[in-house]
């Protein structure tokens, strides 16, 4: 903020401002009495910011432009200083970028008591950073002080190695892993004075850890700490942690929010006036906001705003997708847990999962008491399950090597089906030891279910399930571009056979 006296034109905006902060108030309180799905459509893009603003485009614009003009001096001053709505710099702020920020931390917030803003990132990693380390300041009166974090060590494989190694090699934080995220004296045994955030993703990706969020939060409160929350898996149609008392949720945005798979992008939301010990009364009243006109303004995190409008676009369906993506997700759970290869199969959603009471007390798809098809609360699940393969790691990758509807890739929350071994590819670089305290093991396949007919994926995994004592497939040397980043390209004969209609069970087949 400026120290200087404004002149009687910073004054004049000042003052404009403030009747457009009123009416940015009242289309927020307007978005808030609207349904998940209208609110997922709409956010704060209405007709009337259409006609006003945007020559009358019914779908937000795409602003490309690097940076906005102002009219003058006055302007000018009143803007940089952030006394006025503006977004500068799109590394700043964007005006397509903030109809996506709204529509999250309307979304995140729904149902909630109070408000929630969102600073938007280039991705969910950025989100992870952005979100933890503000909280991670040095002490200038006690610099040596050695700081702490607790966290689940159940996580993405990319959030553990920032939280192992960026942080903890490489700045000395030391971060403490809860082991068993459902232990809650294990949470509260491991915070000291030193301590600065909770931290824990639900369910976890790929083995899906669940905890107490409502209880973490008690802990993590009555010691002055927030608890932030990677709500990747959920999205906010299963699951609003601020709603059960978490301060900041992170998203991968980049997976099931932009479930067409075009891009990636992050986010952070923060309920209003968090709990911490440590950071300025306006980093507490607003962290979202801070974050987006202060720290990452200086480090620069921010998302490119054709990507919000992409992300947008797939936001709108949210609810049904997730619905749809979650039925279909427990057939195939169901169908793999029937199945002697199959060691183990893990999904919440499974009544045999240990976890299963506990989720079932959390995960619930958002408005299904207003939905003329349920017309009740009703539990779903996601889209993400894991299962192990009977013979090991071999095993595993013989049948993944066989899946031929189902993509491997490493990726989550697309539209299409899609696998990978976690041990080779997400959660490669934790190392073994890492693996194994977070229960990853090498014949374990991460499958995430998408919106095509669920049979269509039991076939391809029955098949795939029958390759495993099949011939071994024999390996041919490849070429790749100069540049590297192409796929390999197989020089001959790989190519594999097109599926056989009649390869479908007789009871899958539709008349
Ligand atoms: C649960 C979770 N959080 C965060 C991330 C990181 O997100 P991004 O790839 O958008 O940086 C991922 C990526 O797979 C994830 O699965």
């Amino acid at each position: 903020m400026t120290d200087t006296t404004p002149s009687q034109g910073v004054a004049r905006y000042v003052e404009a401002a403030k009747q457009a902060a009123k009416r940015h108030a009242l289309a927020m309180a307007a978005m808030r009495s609207c349904r998940f799905d209208t609110i997922a459509v709409h956010g704060l893009y209405t007709a009337e910011e259409a006609l006003n603003f945007n020559q009358g485009a019914i779908i937000e614009p795409i602003y490309m432009s690097s940076s906005q003009a102002y009219r003058d001096s006055d302007e000018m001053e009143a803007a940089l200083s952030y006394q006025i709505p503006t977004w500068c710099y799109s590394r700043i702020a964007n005006p397509s970028i903030y109809y996506l920020e709204a529509v999250l931390a309307l979304l995140e917030g729904y149902g909630m008591d109070g408000e929630a803003s969102c600073c938007a990132t280039s991705s969910g990693m950025a989100a992870i950073a952005s979100a933890t380390d503000p909280f991670l300041a040095v002490d200038p009166a006690a610099p040596h002080k050695p700081l702490n974090f607790v966290a689940t060590c159940q996580v993405y494989g990319g959030t553990f190695q920032q939280f192992a190694v960026r942080k903890a090699v490489e700045r000395g934080v030391e971060c403490r892993w809860v082991v068993d995220s459902t232990n809650l004296a294990d949470w509260e045994s491991r915070i000291d004075a030193n301590t600065r955030f909770l931290y824990g993703e639900l369910p976890s990706n790929p083995g899906q850890a669940f905890f107490d969020l409502a209880r973490v939060a008690e802990i993590a409160h009555a010691h002055g700490l927030p608890l932030i929350v990677d709500s990747t898996v959920a999205t906010p149609a299963l699951l609003r942690p601020l709603c059960h008392g978490a301060d900041i949720v992170v998203q991968s945005v980049t997976k099931t929010l932009t479930s067409s798979g075009f891009g990636i992008a992050g986010a952070v939301v923060a309920r209003e006036g968090i709990t911490s010990r440590v950071g300025s009364d306006e980093m507490k009243a607003d962290f979202a906001m801070y974050l987006k006109t202060l720290p990452n303004r200086d480090h620069g995190q921010n998302l490119s705003p054709m990507q919000a409008v992409l992300s947008l676009n797939d936001i709108r369906t949210l609810r049904s997708k997730v619905d749809l993506q979650s039925q279909s997700t427990m057939a195939v759970a169901r169908f793999l847990a029937g199945q002697e290869k199959i060691e183990r199969v893990d999904y919440l959603g499974l009544p045999s999962h240990p976890l299963h009471e506990l989720a079932t007390r959390y995960l619930f798809l958002v408005d299904a008491e207003h939905d003329a098809r349920y017309g009740a609360p009703t539990n779903r699940y996601g889209h993400l399950m894991s299962f192990r393969v009977r013979g090991g790691a071999a095993a595993a990758r013989r049948m993944f090597d066989a899946l031929r509807r189902i993509w491997r890739a490493t990726d989550l929350g697309r539209i299409k089906s899609v696998a990978t071994i976690p041990a080779i590819s997400t959660h490669q670089q934790q190392g073994e030891e890492g693996r194994r305290m977070a229960d990853i093991p090498p014949n374990m396949v991460r499958l995430c279910v998408g919106a095509e007919h669920p049979d269509d994926i039991i076939v391809d995994l029955e098949q795939a399930l029958a390759a495993i004592d099949g011939a071994v497939r024999v390996a041919v040397p490849a070429s790749f571009s100069v540049g590297g980043a192409s796929s390999a390209r197989l020089a001959g004969g790989a190519t594999p056979e097109p599926e056989k209609p009649e390869e479908r069970p007789a009871e899958l087949v539709r008349g």
